[in-house]
């Protein structure tokens, strides 16, 4: 496994590979769910390339940055495991030679759900996203079905710019209680561990989406919305530790609104 943290380098790299490329973009903190992204890149790909990059444009609640989980040493043991082939790793000075001055914004679907709750995360997301795929000019990318609305803008965002690639939507992995796995549940209080299942059943449940959030709330968790839309139902909550706030998002198939799908 070769690892970049200099842009140039991977550059050079880059140009020399022939066959199809695979990228599976993360912030890191590994967990089964990215992995479920590398196998299935790993089985339709030449070449496997990750990038491991806590974005910092998309943060936009500045707590959240300073505790992201931040795993390097094993997030690359678990990497070489799966049979990637490169990992690349810039800093924000290469990856932002602009300054953050050019931005990539959607103005509609980016604006509901996580949108209406964290201002300008999805610019950033889809900005890191635009210069990511165009340092690796990946043939396949590879993105999980836990981020909807994200894998939503990500791939309008590749067909309104005519970018070169298919992006590939990938399953929800979740804990055997049913919480979807996500770096930030390493952060979660042993109090809040336990009662985050409950989140993901409720939006399963067959109400409408106002007894969801009362249900949830009745729970104890502070609900940023539950709203069904093209055939999913989206939430976020965020549930409040002795040490911090810990925010989950997780989403569901459903028929229509109180209607699980079957
Ligand atoms: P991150 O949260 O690290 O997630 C990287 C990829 O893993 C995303 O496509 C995400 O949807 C997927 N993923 C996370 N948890 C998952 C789960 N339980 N099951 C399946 N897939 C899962 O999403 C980001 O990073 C960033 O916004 C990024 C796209 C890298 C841009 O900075």
């Amino acid at each position: 496994m070769r690892e970049f943290v200099d842009l140039g380098a991977w550059r050079a790299a880059r140009q020399a590979l022939s066959g199809t490329v695979g990228f599976v973009p993360t912030m890191g903190a590994l967990h089964r769910g990215h992995a479920a992204l590398i196998e299935r890149c790993r089985a339709e790909c030449d070449h496997v390339v990750l990038s491991i990059y806590v974005n910092p444009t998309q943060f936009n609640n500045p707590q959240d940055l300073e505790h992201y989980p931040r795993t390097l040493a094993t997030d690359l043991a678990l990497a070489r495991e799966l049979g990637v082939d490169c990992v690349v790793m810039p800093d924000y000075a290469q990856l932002y030679p602009d300054g953050f001055r050019y931005r990539v914004e959607e103005t509609d679907f980016s604006t509901i759900l996580c949108g209406a709750h964290r201002p300008g995360h999805f610019t950033g997301v889809l900005t890191v996203v635009m210069k990511l795929l165009n340092l690796v000019q990946p043939t396949r990318a590879y993105f999980g079905e836990k981020d909807y609305q994200q894998f939503l803008l990500i791939r309008d965002m590749c067909a309104a710019f005519f970018l070169d690639v298919t992006i590939v939507p990938c399953p929800t992995v979740r804990e055997p209680d049913g919480l979807a796995l996500s770096s930030r549940n390493t952060l979660l209080d042993a109090a809040s561990r336990a009662r985050a299942p409950e989140f993901a059943r409720a939006l399963r449940a067959p109400d409408a989406d106002a007894a969801v959030v009362q249900r949830l709330e009745d729970a104890g968790f502070d609900v940023d919305y539950v709203e069904t839309r093209f055939g999913r139902r989206f939430g976020a909550v965020v549930m409040h530790g002795p040490a911090r706030d810990v925010r989950l998002i997780d989403n569901v198939p459903a028929a229509a609104e109180g209607v699980p799908a079957p």
